[in-house]
């Protein structure tokens, strides 16, 4: 039975920047310059940049097909389209996924939290051991729990207001500020002597650097920061109205992501390469170790420019960090809402109550219980894995099997051309990807990552 009280987005603007914020966060500012200053610079850039148009796009789209064509959660879309059939594993799997990616998420958007307030407190610019900082502070039983409850209390917030009045509006104002952040601090970063060097690494590629491994972390990532495999983006498009046009939504999605990773790389890769003597393959520590380095060497005789540049980049992930954490809340908010008829309010606070458990668990596993261990893994690492390597590819896989080959063509058709009023050859090149590329490319790969 179609629900017919669901929340809707109440314009065209208001879905691409709530779609687009889902996919903007700590996986184009934290990730991806961690991913590129580890897999060599620009080759990494290219191989991703096919990833994200070949083969995550069409997931993309996929899933906006799902989400519209079914005006339900990640499950009963299954249900809806696919009645008596096994599918909705596939949303099972999604709102597994929701929980543990936004559990582990918080544990870093927390220690955002913190080293934004530690920016503004000038904490940052202080000429400190930042390696002891950081370490200390997540290794620290408590604090860093603190940080992630207040976090999902924030999202909390936004999600249990609705769709209209929560995830738009705050994504209508959140989004433009993090574009006007970035574009002030790539301008700052980008007139920092020795800069050049950075550009060089972003800009030149070196094919030899090229290996399986840097191949599928280009999929991963690709897949991460486009937040597909899930089922949040078809959540979002269960929201959309008739008029929207949803292949072209898909692409100025995925395009305003890419440029987002990009100019992140164009903020901190300058900035590092100024100064010398620091280490652009530094891993995740990159963010919160290496750049407030940076901050203070290159700062040095300005002070209050350190002061303000690194305000702004923690403000900036933090605001990218809510944006796509709201999404990934909103996948077992609406599963929750509509499956048990909760209330709105009722589903998301059992929503906040898990991924804070989880979430103290992963943000332990850099503490107290770090020699706590599920297959090697500690459970950040864990949660990390079985998300980003193993139910967003394979969701992913399944999700363009679904679209290309279960549903009806004609009903994906008109979900493509909204009931042939757009151009037919765009969606028929869809249709291609989604049938043909998608599937056996990430099979592939996926398969490939699994054996070895
Ligand atoms: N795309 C987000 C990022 O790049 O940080 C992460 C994400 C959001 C993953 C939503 C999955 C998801 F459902």
């Amino acid at each position: 039975m179609q629900n017919t009280n669901r929340g809707s987005f109440g314009g065209k603007l208001g879905i691409i920047l709530a779609s687009a914020g889902s996919a903007v966060g700590l996986g184009n500012i934290w990730r991806f310059p961690t991913e590129v200053g580890r897999n060599g610079g620009a080759a990494f850039i290219l191989v991703y940049l096919c990833f994200v148009f070949f083969l995550a796009m069409p997931v993309m789209v996929s899933e906006f097909v799902i989400g519209r064509a079914s005006k339900a959660n990640t499950v009963d879309s299954y249900h809806r389209l696919a009645p008596g059939k096994p599918w909705f594993i596939v949303g099972y799997l999604g709102v597994l996924g929701g929980f543990l990616v936004l559990s582990f998420y918080s544990v870093v958007a927390g220690w955002t939290l913190h080293y934004t307030i530690a920016s503004l407190l000038r904490q940052l610019t202080s000429g400190r051991d930042y390696g002891e900082f950081f370490n200390n502070f997540v290794s620290n039983p408590w604090q860093p729990i603190v940080y992630v409850a207040l976090f999902l209390l924030f999202t909390h917030f936004i999600v249990a207001r609705g769709v209209q009045a929560g995830i738009e509006r705050y994504s209508k104002i959140m989004m433009p500020a993090l574009l006007a952040i970035i574009l002030i601090l790539m301008t700052c970063s980008l007139s920092m002597p020795g800069s050049r060097e950075g550009l060089r690494f972003l800009l030149h590629p070196d094919f030899s650097k090229v290996t399986a491994s840097v191949v599928l972390s280009a999929m991963g990532q690709a897949f991460f920061s486009l937040s597909v495999g899930i089922g949040c983006l078809a959540t979002y498009a269960s929201y959309f109205q008739r008029d929207v046009p949803l292949v072209s939504s898909a692409f100025s999605v995925c395009f305003i992501d890419t440029l987002v990773a990009i100019l992140s790389g164009f903020i901190i890769f300058p900035a590092v390469f100024s100064v010398s003597g620091v280490e652009v393959d530094a891993g995740p520590g990159l963010v919160f170790i290496t750049l407030p380095n940076v901050f203070n060497m290159a700062f040095g005789d300005v002070p209050v420019v350190g002061y303000l540049f690194s305000g702004l980049f923690y403000i900036l992930l933090l605001l990218a960090a809510l944006t796509s954490s709201i999404s990934m809340h909103e996948i077992d908010t609406a599963f929750l809402h509509e499956k048990f008829h909760l209330s709105r309010p009722h589903a998301a606070s059992v929503v906040t109550a898990v991924c804070l458990v989880l979430g103290a668990a992963c943000s332990l596993s850099f503490g107290s219980w770090e020699d706590v261990r599920i297959f090697g893994m500690g459970f950040f690492e864990l949660f990390d894995f079985l998300t980003a390597k193993f139910i967003m590819p394979l969701c992913s896989i399944f999700i363009s099997i679904f679209v290309g080959w279960v549903l009806d063509r004609k009903l994906v058709r008109s979900e493509l051309t909204n009931d042939n009023t757009l151009h037919i050859r765009a969606a028929r090149f869809f249709v291609f990807l989604i049938r043909w590329v998608a599937p056996f490319g990430m099979s592939i790969i996926f398969l490939n990552e699994l054996l070895s």
